[in-house]
């Protein structure tokens, strides 16, 4: 059984001068366990998928079918109650609380969720101890670096138990080397704790590192390709 599936999915902005077809009667299957990376030059529709994935927005026409319901037709509340438990969320720019301590951003999620004291603090210090935060957990996120920061993100994104993490250009904001110890923990959350990722980017660098490769172009889907990293890391 997929884990998500988008029939036909168009989505026109229309409340622009000239209205903009963003993405064009795309079809995808993604199946639990996935690394795949949404990829394509800026414009493609990287951004308006995952956010149609992840309930964000909505398609002018088609359906997202996840683990066999279909939110297409969801109001705003039901939408709001189904991301907070099933969809994991890493933005390009972070967007922890400044207020926040790591430990307190990962924790607030499950606070949402009415999961009580003791299980969130135990489940945010496992989760940052994962991304090799242990020794970051009552730090701000002004104290810490980029990588670090979106390693919080990655750590909050997991708090919810989502059934999946969508991640639009998570690296965009980080060098190389701290992207690709990223990509590492990603792959190893994918690997342990059998989550599955999609993420967007348009970095060489860390579309190598992907399971899968879906390539947009001008809102539709160009190429779907199952890399050799796949085999790789397959059990
Ligand atoms: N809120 C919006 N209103 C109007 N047009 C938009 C909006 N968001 C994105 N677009 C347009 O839709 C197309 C796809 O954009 P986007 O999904 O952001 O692509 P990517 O993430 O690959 O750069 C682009 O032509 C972009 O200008
Ligand atoms: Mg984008």
């Amino acid at each position: 059984m997929a884990l998500i599936e988008l029939k036909k999915i168009t989505k026109i902005y229309d409340d622009t001068a000239v209205p903009v077809q963003a993405l064009k009667d795309v079809d995808l299957i993604i199946e639990k366990e996935e690394f795949t990376a949404i990829v394509g030059p800026s414009g493609s529709g990287k951004t308006t998928l995952l956010n149609i994935i992840g309930g964000l927005d909505k398609p002018t026409s088609g359906n997202i079918i996840i683990d066999e319901t279909d939110i297409s037709t969801f109001k705003t509340d039901q939408m709001i109650d189904f991301r907070l438990h099933n969809i994991g969320f890493v933005f390009q720019a972070y967007n922890l609380i400044p207020v926040f301590t790591a430990k307190e951003n990962v924790e607030f999620i499950m606070l949402l969720q009415g999961v009580e004291k003791e299980e969130r603090e135990r489940t945010a210090v496992e989760l940052l101890t994962a991304v090799d935060l242990s020794d970051r957990i009552n730090s701000k996120p002004t104290e810490l670096s980029g990588g670090q920061q979106q390693r919080v993100a990655v750590a909050r994104a997991l708090a919810s138990k989502p059934s999946f993490v969508l991640a639009d250009e998570p690296t965009a904001n980080l060098d190389s080397v701290t992207a690709n110890n990223l990509l590492d923990i990603m792959e190893k959350l994918n690997k342990e704790h059998k989550m599955t990722f999609i993420f967007s980017t348009h970095d060489a660098r860390v579309i190598k590192r992907a399971h899968r490769v879906v390539t947009l172009r001008d809102g539709a889907i160009e190429s779907d390709v199952i890399t050799d990293n796949a085999m790789a890391n397959a059990n």
